[in-house]
């Protein structure tokens, strides 16, 4: 495609980028299973259009570093911003994003490699595209694999889908096949709530239907791949939505200035215009708007700015700024969509990150209400999500957040899920809509508190978890230290696994999920004897890092003495006080910590 800006390249730096930037831009994604030809599709799309924008730049980057002298500072910025925006989102992963451009538009696509951990590519890249292009191999027609990753379209909010049904050449253009495939991906798509789809009868390779309407296919009356994408509306009613902007950081160079940076993800604002400040909920209003060195008067979604208040009131990192008319709800408890995208499965009730626009809570996942079959859209029962399962589940937030339902709003409704010790990213979620329950249990304050038990006891609380193989002897000596506080007038209460279930943890085994649980049950159970003032001695296996640091963090600093009891197995299996460990090698005791469960050492 010829490119009459190519020649301000040569002379005219300055009106060269200003063209580039006064295009709008579409982001998209490609999906498809592994051969049907993204690849060749997407090197085409940069072939026709000869013009691979990013190294276009780098070069201009150079050249204009070195005729600095000619006064003109690039802004590359607003050209790399998307980039950037979303590196900052923590969730890129395999994902190549492309650069090109034609005359009449910039393009961003996020090129998705197709092998197993593709869920997990696509969702990154989809998290902020417009549109799908879905790559149908014409000898196949449509598969689970185009299904599972047009449900993910779908759910993403991707509103519109062209589907490239690839690969034509190879059955002779035939219009019955074109039109056979077309029917079964409308069918679907109705299903699953694509409004907007386009079918285009295409081969990648020979470029047919690419650039223009090909002779191969004189039945085909439609639009050709490029001049659609160069074209198609995708703009959502953004005027109409209200304005969200969580902030990123809290901008203060000096005592004059106090602002708040971050980019707005919703809406607009203006100078003057009235905000509320969430989860807080005051209110003040907007004084100033500075993007680098400039003052504006107003900013729109996908501005990265600084905005100041006339106020001075609290706001820090991961509050949400909002119109104050129209503020999201705030909630700590959810139902959500979730997509699972790691190999360890997703383990209900241990306590997870979640990174929701730019604040990270911590938050446990229930037990799935169902997950979803992506070729029936049947609801099946689970009790947990696999790699690349996707399913629908209560969550609970450890703080109050600011949200909006995911369907208004991409951004303050997306989350993903994060590791606690691995910081690897586990998932992502789409909130729906917030519990009930949640807005109506409140905390009492209490009036005889920590330091009134203390003064009667004589001595503050504590919490020591004693951890370690089963027959390590933790309870052994969890006794003889409990023996010896109980000596010298200390208060104190005994929690020993085996005794705990056979009462409150009657109902769990010890498969991951219910040993995570079990944890759960007796930290908590630890902290409320903790807030009685009591020295509470804990001894449980206890084999997850994750539930012992925990246990650890609903304790207050300080009062929390984690017990590592360091029996290597061998002698352990040795002893065998209760002739489990030859249960466990006889294969008569699935799950044996330290045989086929494993302990993490602290
Ligand atoms: S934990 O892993 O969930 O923390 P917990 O300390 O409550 O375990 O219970 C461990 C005790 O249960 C062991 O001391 C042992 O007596 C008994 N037990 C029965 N089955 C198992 C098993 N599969 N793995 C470990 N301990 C088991």
């Amino acid at each position: 495609m010829a490119h009459t800006t190519d020649a301000l390249l040569e002379s005219d730096i300055e009106a060269y980028l200003t063209a580039h930037e006064n295009k709008s831009l579409l982001r998209f994604i490609t999906c498809g299973s592994v051969d049907d030809g993204k690849s060749t599709l997407i090197g085409r799309l940069l072939y026709e259009t000869k013009l691979v924008f990013e190294d276009q730049l780098a070069a201009l980057h150079v050249d204009s570093r070195k005729v600095g002298t000619q006064g003109g500072d690039l802004d590359f910025a607003l050209l790399l911003d998307g980039l950037e925006a979303e590196r900052e989102q923590g969730i890129t992963i395999d994902v190549a994003y492309r650069y090109f451009s034609t005359e009449k538009r910039k393009f961003i696509v996020a090129d998705t490699p197709g092998h197993e951990q593709y869920t997990r590519n696509m969702v990154t890249g989809a998290s902020t595209a417009d549109l799908a292009v879905v790559m149908i191999d014409a000898r196949k027609g449509v598969l689970t694999q185009t299904r599972r990753h047009s449900y993910l379209v779908a759910l993403l909010g991707i509103g519109h889908v062209v589907v490239a049904v690839n690969k034509l050449d190879l059955v002779h253009y035939s219009q019955e096949v074109f039109d056979r495939i077309e029917a079964d991906y409308r069918a679907f798509a109705e299903q699953i709530g694509i409004a907007n789809v386009v079918c285009i009868p295409m081969s990648a390779l020979k470029g047919d239907n690419l650039l223009e309407r090909s002779a191969n296919t004189p039945w085909y009356s439609g639009p050709s791949l490029i001049p659609y994408l160069e074209t198609v509306e995708v703009d959502g009613p953004a005027g109409e939505r209200p304005f969200r902007f969580p902030v990123q950081w809290v901008n203060r160079p000096d005592l004059n200035f106090r602002g708040f940076s971050g980019t707005v993800v919703g809406g607009d604002v203006s100078l003057g215009d009235k905000v509320r400040v969430l989860p807080g909920g005051q209110t003040t209003n907007v004084s100033r708007i500075v993007l680098g060195e400039t003052e504006l008067d107003s900013a729109i979604e996908g501005q990265a700015v600084t905005i100041c208040l006339a106020d001075e009131i609290d706001v820090s990192r991961g509050d949400v700024l909002a119109a104050a008319d129209r503020p999201p709800e705030v909630a700590d408890q959810f139902e959500a969509h979730i997509i699972w995208m790691h190999e360890h499965k997703m383990v209900p009730r241990r306590r997870y990150l979640v990174k929701i626009g730019t604040r990270t809570v911590g938050a446990t996942i229930d037990t799935p209400k169902y997950r979803v079959n992506v070729n029936t859209l049947d609801h099946i029962a689970a009790k947990s999500l696999e790699l690349n399962e996707i399913g629908v589940a209560n969550i609970t937030f450890d703080r109050p957040v600011a949200f909006d339902p995911y369907d208004e709003n991409r951004d303050t409704g997306g989350f993903i899920i994060i590791d606690r010790l691995t910081n690897a990213t586990l998932g992502a979620g789409l909130l729906h809509f917030a519990l009930r329950r949640s807005q109506n249990v409140h905390w009492q304050s209490l009036e005889v508190d920590a330091q009134a038990h203390a003064r009667l006891k004589g001595h503050g609380p504590a919490v020591l978890w004693f951890t370690g193989l089963s027959g390590a002897g933790k309870s052994t000596i969890a006794n003889l230290v409990e023996k010896r506080l109980h000596g010298d007038g200390v208060h104190t209460t005994l929690l020993d696994g085996d005794n705990v279930r056979h009462g409150l943890n009657k109902d769990l085994g010890f498969t991951e999920q219910d040993r995570v649980e079990n944890i759960r049950r007796v930290a908590e159970v630890s902290k409320l004897m903790f807030d009685a003032g009591l020295v509470v001695a804990v001894s449980f296996i206890s084999p997850f890092r994750s539930e012992r640091q925990m246990a650890r963090s609903i304790i207050p600093e300080g009062r929390f003495c984690e017990v590592f009891v360091d029996t290597p197995l061998a002698v352990a299996e040795e002893r065998d006080v209760k002739g489990l460990y030859r249960k466990a090698r006889a294969g008569r005791l699935p799950n044996f910590t330290g045989i086929d469960s494993p302990y993490e050492a602290p």
